[in-house]
């Protein structure tokens, strides 16, 4: 029987938007299968461990499991190619004339971290590139200049000992085994609010500011979980998921937080400016800076840069701070024999810590190689990426072509046998000036380093060494080994359940 004119002209559009769909598909799967060769191309020179043809090694980067990366910079020497899923790969690297090779650039960060991280916290100086990026670090260096810092360490040491009578107050009261971590973190907010914004925000008791440390633990889990997970690329997807719907909650909990500060804080610039009285102050902390910045030439500085840099140094500042104290301490905590040797060392310049001065804080050698053997074993950054801007070639002439993402991995770094004896035993006297001069001096990146190093470094030690300092003067730790930590590994390397201690009062001196 013949079909009617009616069906005839209805199902021909439907038969075409059918062979349009299906020639776009088609297309989409040669681009795909071209670019998952060209990888393959692009990478043969470098052996990778045995990959899942779907997930590639995004399981094994998502389990949290370090000793795995141990596992494969045992074997595969220099780098290995990741594979994320079935048509992306990222290039990991951990030898330090490779990172050497790749620190000596300007390529830009890897869209990977960045584009994910940025509807987070905005673009700020971890995230800009170019004139703009070079604009915001040539007018925050100041901000971490010696004489500033140095008006720090008594801001520094009141926050710590804030912590510490806490910490004696639940001693003296009930079990004395308690999540550091989450002490750590609020100490370490309370150190930045008053440091960069000069804001006594009283975090430490006031329990209103946890949900913007949870929300920023929060996040960067996310965060990491969609970089290594490809279904999550793509922004429809991750929006429509519950990780991403989650993730608008969390980013509203950010903006609201560091508005409040900013609004606060441009009042009393204002009434300041009016009572003209901004010179008594006795420096000019980083919000000074930019909100100068900004009334001096507001084209220079938007109110969503003056954000986006509020909120990144808020995050970074406290963040992987808080990660390293915590960190260094359950190192001596597991190591009892180093703890008393910077007990010692800690007691015999500070006495009973009532005043430190700059000075005594370099006197803290034995301390300072305790605090590095850290940063090595547990870096709080574990990886930092960039995207290539033209091929690069490593010292071994093995070369890579512009636009792969590179992954410096500062764990396998720290953890290569080829470049650090027995990787896993904690040894403070890597860090000896003997022991140190023969080392090649990209071996130890927990700061990265080149023109992109971390702008907070001489900050951060500066907090750890008053922390410890503190700590140790008033306290002996050692592990609860019925809870021992578990990585969570994202873009900062944070304990997932906590860090429980086993605190015990030292009698006063
Ligand atoms: C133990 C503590 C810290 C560690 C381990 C650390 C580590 C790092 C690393 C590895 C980078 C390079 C990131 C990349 O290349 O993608 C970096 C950059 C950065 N860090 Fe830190 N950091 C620490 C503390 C701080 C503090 C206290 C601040 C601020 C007060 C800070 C602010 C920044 C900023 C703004 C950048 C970006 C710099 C730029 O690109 O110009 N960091 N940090």
């Amino acid at each position: 029987m013949e079909s009617s004119w009616l069906e005839a002209h209805w199902t021909r559009p439907f038969y075409l938007a059918f062979a349009f769909g299906l020639a776009l598909g088609l297309l989409q799967a040669i681009k795909l299968y071209l670019r998952r060769q060209r990888l393959l191309r692009d990478l043969r020179a470098f052996p990778a461990p045995p990959t899942h043809w779907f997930h590639g090694h995004q399981k094994f980067l998502q389990e949290d499991k370090m000793e795995k990366l141990e596992e494969v910079v045992e074997k595969y020497p220099y780098a290995f190619p990741c594979w994320i899923g079935p048509f992306n790969a990222f290039f990991f690297i951990y030898d330090p004339d490779y990172a050497k090779t790749f620190l000596s650039r300007t390529d830009p960060k890897s869209q990977y971290v960045y584009k994910f991280l940025i509807p987070g916290i905005g673009k700020g100086l971890l995230s800009l590139e170019g004139p703009k990026w070079f604009q915001h670090r040539r007018l925050l260096t100041p901000a971490f200049h010696f004489n500033i810092l140095k008006t720090y360490i008594k801001v520094m040491a009141q926050s710590v000992n804030m912590m510490l009578d806490k910490w004696e107050k639940i001693c003296s009261t009930k079990d004395t085994t308690i999540d550091v971590f989450e002490h750590i973190n609020l100490m370490a907010l309370d150190t930045i609010m008053k440091c960069a914004f000069s804001q006594e925000t009283n975090c430490q008791i006031n329990s209103t500011h946890n949900p913007f440390i949870k929300a920023t633990f929060e996040m960067g889990k996310i965060i990491f979980y969609r970089v290594y997970s490809f279904l999550h690329h793509n922004d429809i997807m991750f929006k429509l998921s519950s990780k991403g719907r989650r993730f608008q909650e969390l980013i509203q909990v950010l903006h609201q937080y560091t508005e409040k500060v900013i609004q606060d804080r441009k009042k009393s610039f204002k009434d300041g400016m009016k009572q003209g009285n901004l010179q008594e102050k006795k420096y000019q902390d980083f919000l000074d800076i930019v909100l100068s910045a900004q009334a001096e030439n507001g084209d220079s500085f938007s109110d969503d840069e003056l954000e986006s840099e509020v909120k990144t140094f808020m995050i970074a500042g406290h963040d992987t701070t808080s990660t390293g104290i915590t960190w260094l301490l359950y190192c001596l905590a597991l190591n009892p024999e180093h703890q008393e040797k910077c007990r010692d060392e800690i007691r015999g310049i500070l006495g009973d810590g009532s005043s430190i001065t700059w000075d005594q804080l370099g006197e803290m050698s034995y301390t300072t190689m305790c605090i590095k053997e850290s940063l090595r074993m547990i870096p709080p950054i574990p990886s930092i990426s960039r995207e290539l801007n033209k091929p690069l070639t490593f010292p071994d002439g093995r070369s890579l072509p512009a636009g792969m993402t590179i992954v410096l991995s500062i764990w396998g770094l720290h953890h290569n046998p080829a470049v650090w004896k027995n990787p896993k035993v904690f040894d403070p006297l890597r860090f000896s000036p003997e022991n140190s001069d023969q080392r090649h001096p990209h071996a130890f990146l927990p700061f990265s380093a080149g023109p992109r190093n971390c702008i907070g470094q001489q900050f951060a030690m500066l907090e750890l060494k008053v922390a410890i300092a503190l700590i140790l003067l008033r306290f002996k730790v050692t592990p609860d080994p019925t809870r021992p930590p578990v990585f969570s590994n994202h873009i900062v390397l944070k304990p997932k359940n906590g860090v429980h201690l086993h605190l015990k009062k030292l009698p006063e001196c």
